[in-house]
């Protein structure tokens, strides 16, 4: 009876869990992000030169950047684009010049299987095709990240369709190769090649991306910051998954679900995956069910999101941070440093870092908050026990 297939309808007790409380893995349903994804076929369908082409993705982590990213290579693929996405990190150009781009060019230019005066050497065009055998031979051209860009951007316009180059968690450590894959992509712009660009990354980390030199192409990319989703879209991605699979969630549950999740993708799964578990069995998801399904979950993220999180830092900005975690809502930096006992100039040099690091966020004047979803209560529900992290 253990089997716990996809299958779905009638047949054993215990269906699989729906949810995807995982990072970076696609919903049962994805809801709260049809304008993006709308703005981004619209872009495709319109031709180069429409700003839709190159798209900023910005949110806290959970927010769903990495899932929209998903939906939006999806988009591409259904209208026959083809895509190459890489993830950020140091050789990502590398692995986009060396592996991606020539898997992609090998599959679909028609010319990759031609002598070798043809194939990707684009540069080596100009020369007379008598002399070129010998010619390519000593002067080996290597390919760059905007050359195989045009040339797999030809082959597709042949057809109709473009190429999408999707980068997920651009940060500052990867500048060099960003500002080769935007130029890359710039150029195949301006020849009104049929590519489009998204990325996506935390809010500071892409702030400090696009203020360093020759950025401008991402600078002027459309950015959407992404936020909580509505209630009744959070009811939604609920609901449907449990009810496609023939079990029922209960008003109580469903409000009690809400008031938890906040809007907070990751929580939409997070909690679902607990509301699912806590009594498989049963068809309806009740009240009570909930409430245990809520607290499992904020353990869950607590393991999951926030304590990696804080081991990442130092004892000096937890301390800071679980000063800030007294105050309902925003912090004034001044009482901080009270609470602390230390120097408003210190206070403002552990604010900077956790800014730079996406953990607090600036507020008006002077004020800073939580920029990661539910990091007040888990600190509340966790105070220190570190022997460094003793506050006032
Ligand atoms: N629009 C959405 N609707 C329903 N669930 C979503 C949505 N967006 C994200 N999720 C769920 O939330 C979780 C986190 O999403 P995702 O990994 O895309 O976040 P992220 O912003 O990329 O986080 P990080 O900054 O850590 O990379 C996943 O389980 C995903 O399935
Ligand atoms: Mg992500």
């Amino acid at each position: 009876m253990g089997n716990l297939s996809a299958q779905e309808g009638q047949g054993g007790e215990e269906r699989r869990n729906p949810f995807t409380p995982t990072f970076g893995v696609t919903p049962p349903e994805l809801v709260g992000r049809s304008e993006e994804l709308e703005s981004f076929r619209d872009a495709l369908a319109e031709g180069p030169g429409s700003p839709g082409r190159a798209m900023l993705f910005t949110g806290a982590r959970g927010m769903g950047k990495t899932v929209l990213l998903n939906a939006a290579e999806d988009a591409a693929q259904q209208a026959g684009w083809l895509v190459a996405s890489v993830t950020s990190r140091r050789g990502m150009r590398d692995e986009l010049v060396q592996t991606i781009l020539p898997a992609l060019l090998l599959q679909h230019d028609p010319q990759a299987h031609g002598s070798t005066t043809t194939g990707v050497n684009v540069s080596a065009a100009g020369f007379g095709i008598g002399a070129t055998k010998e010619t390519t031979a000593r002067y080996e051209v290597t390919p760059s990240f905007r050359s195989l860009l045009e040339r797999l951007a030809e082959v597709q316009m042949e057809r109709g369709s473009g190429v999408l180059v999707s980068v997920d968690e651009a940060h500052r450590a990867v500048v060099d190769d960003l500002r080769e894959i935007a130029q890359g992509v710039q150029h195949a712009f301006r020849t009104n090649l049929d590519v489009a660009f998204v990325a996506a990354g935390l809010p500071s980390a892409v702030d400090a991306l696009l203020n360093v030199d020759a950025m401008t192409f991402l600078r002027r990319a459309e950015r959407f910051a992404l936020g909580a989703v509505r209630d009744s879209e959070v009811a939604r991605a609920l609901r449907g998954p449990i009810e496609a699979a023939g079990r029922t969630l209960s008003t109580a549950a469903l409000d009690a679900a809400l008031v938890a999740i906040q809007g907070y993708p990751f929580f939409v799964q997070l909690v679902g995956y607990e509301l699912w578990a806590a009594q498989p069995s049963s068809r309806e998801i009740d009240g009570d069910q909930a409430e245990r399904a809520v607290r499992r979950a904020a353990r869950r993220a607590g393991r999951v999101l926030h304590e990696p999180l804080l081991a990442d830092l130092s004892g000096r900005d937890r301390d800071f941070l679980q000063a800030m975690a007294q105050d309902d809502g925003a912090s004034r930096l001044s009482e901080i440093a009270s609470r602390l006992g230390v120097t408003l100039n210190h206070a403002s040099q552990y604010r900077a870092r956790l800014i730079a690091a996406d953990v607090i966020e600036p507020h008006q004047h002077g004020q800073v908050r939580f920029a990661v979803p539910f990091l007040r209560d888990h600190l509340r529900q966790h105070p220190p026990t570190s022997p460094d992290g003793e506050v006032s």
